[in-house]
């Protein structure tokens, strides 16, 4: 009877409405596009508070590098205000409306170190080969259809000795939460993320040396890889 009053409501067809179309783990890039167009106005409210540690964290590890960053899947931009301003940081999504968002957040708190925001698929990036020194991809690898060809190109574009940050959730192997994210898992595609994503998807499909890993707030449910590209 709640649900039916839930379904009911305005805010019970706004909720279907964002979850059945949310971008399943092998979502095309017109689903991913028109999940992430319904989610753009409201994402900041809803993904701030589980999102913030692993952004903190991955600024903080790129904050000890300078030079170029590209974010990937920057999404709204949460994470730009956290670079330190000697990095110069561009970023690209697949979405328009979540990159609005970004620039609108860049002009809003002043970053002139963001120097610029695109629409690219994160699988086919348009730089040049070892165009930045660093690069970060927070809470994107499980959403794209193809993460093994992400990782290629970010390992691509970073340049000899240069350094990748992924934040992620993946599997956990026992305990409370491998026993919900099994149950989560049947909902996959209305989730848009795929529960059960296996660290070994990210540590198997890379030549870059892991050289730091870390459990990250709330509960350790995401990690933070720090990996750095061979020296030639
Ligand atoms: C869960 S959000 C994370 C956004 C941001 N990294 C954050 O920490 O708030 C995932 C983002 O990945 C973007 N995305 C999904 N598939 C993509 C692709 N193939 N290329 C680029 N961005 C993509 C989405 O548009 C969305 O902005």
């Amino acid at each position: 009877m709640v649900e039916d009053f839930i379904r009911a409501s305005r805010l019970g067809r706004w909720l279907e409405r964002v979850f059945s179309s949310a971008p399943s783990g092998a979502g095309t890039h017109s689903d991913v596009e028109s999940a992430y167009a319904r989610w753009a106005p409201v994402y900041d409210w809803v993904f701030t508070a589980p999102l913030v540690f692993g952004q903190r964290a991955a600024a903080r590890a790129a904050n000890t590098l300078s030079g170029d960053l590209l974010e990937v899947g920057v999404g709204t931009g949460l994470s730009l205000p956290l670079y330190n301003r000697n990095l110069t940081v561009t970023g690209i999504d697949l979405s328009e409306p979540m990159l609005d968002r970004a620039r609108e957040r860049v002009a809003r708190k002043h970053l002139g170190n963001v120097a610029e925001l695109r629409a690219m698929d994160a699988a086919d990036l348009t730089y040049a080969d070892g165009r930045f020194d660093v690069a970060t991809v927070m809470y994107v690898m499980t959403v794209v259809p193809d993460p093994d060809k992400v990782l290629a190109e970010l390992e691509r574009v970073v340049r000899p000795g240069g350094t990748v940050i992924v934040v992620n959730h993946f599997a956990s192997r026992s305990g409370l939460f491998a026993w919900i994210e099994r149950g989560l898992a049947r909902f996959a595609g209305k989730l848009g993320w795929d529960p059960l994503f296996e660290r070994e998807t990210v540590l198997d499909n890379t030549r870059m040396t892991l050289v730091q890993e870390e459990r990250i707030a709330p509960f350790g449910l995401f990690t933070m890889m720090v990996f750095k590209r061979d020296n030639v």
